[in-house]
């Protein structure tokens, strides 16, 4: 389970602080799918990256699994992301000159498997996402949009993550492909049982979700759901 309590976080760069996310509460269920709403710039991203262990707040509390998880290293941090969390960006962020395949079983290089356990491991992925398997082999500058973010959400699964934080995945999507990268979002909750965390700005993205968590300038509020 997630939970943050009173979470703050101010950057500093050189100048004056800002504070950007201004005392955050919220609970995530093991099991739920929540949308994460908000205007650009209120901090959406920011509190991503708390729940996803990749930064820490400056205040506050994050509980993972009940583990006090605000005040870890950054190595700890590394490890609990590795174990428990599989991102997904608007970007892809795949390797350009690689296969689909080895773009998803890239992070298991370091584990114990050898090569043909992370091929199996990585097509069993790309099979859970929808992604044919006459494409495994193309590499990723020769795939559609589409084709591209299911691959990004096959390598967020392959070291088997019990939460999935995406965020704004369907932002570089037309929006027909936008709805089949969130119909497979749906389809790991409720089959896989995996928790998912989606941020977007879009109401028709966010109607997928169970819950919409909607951030305003760095505080929760309570926001009439559009579109539904
Ligand atoms: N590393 C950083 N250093 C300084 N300011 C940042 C940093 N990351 C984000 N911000 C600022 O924090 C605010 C919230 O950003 P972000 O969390 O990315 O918002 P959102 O994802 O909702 O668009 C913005 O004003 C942004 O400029
Ligand atoms: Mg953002």
């Amino acid at each position: 389970m997630i939970e943050v309590r009173n979470i703050k976080k101010t950057y500093r760069n050189g100048g004056i602080p800002s504070e950007v996310l201004k005392g955050l509460s919220f609970k995530i269920d093991d099991g739920e799918f929540v949308a994460i709403m908000g205007p650009s710039g209120s901090g959406k991203s920011t509190i991503m990256h708390i729940l996803g262990c990749l930064d820490s707040p400056t205040e506050g509390r994050y509980l993972l699994d009940g583990k006090d998880v605000s005040g870890l290293s950054d190595d700890e941090l590394a490890e609990i992301r590795k174990k428990k969390i599989g991102f997904v960006f608007q970007s892809f962020n795949l390797l350009p000159r690689c296969s689909a395949i080895r773009n998803v079983s890239l992070p298991l290089i370091y584990s114990e498997t050898d090569k043909e356990q992370r091929r199996a491991r990585a097509e069993k992925c790309l099979e859970a996402v929808g992604f044919s398997k006459e494409h495994f082999d193309y590499l990723s500058n020769q795939l559609s949009g589409g084709q591209m973010q299911r691959v990004a959400i096959a390598r967020a699964l392959v070291n088997n993550p019990s939460i999935i934080l995406a965020d704004e995945p369907t932002g570089n999507l037309d929006s027909a492909t936008g709805k089949i990268v969130m119909e497979t979002f749906r389809r790991l909750n409720t089959e896989e049982k995996r928790t998912i965390v989606v941020i977007t700005h879009e109401a028709e993205v966010a109607a997928y979700s169970d819950r919409i968590i909607y951030i305003k300038d760095g505080l929760i509020t309570e926001e009439p759901i559009k579109g539904k």
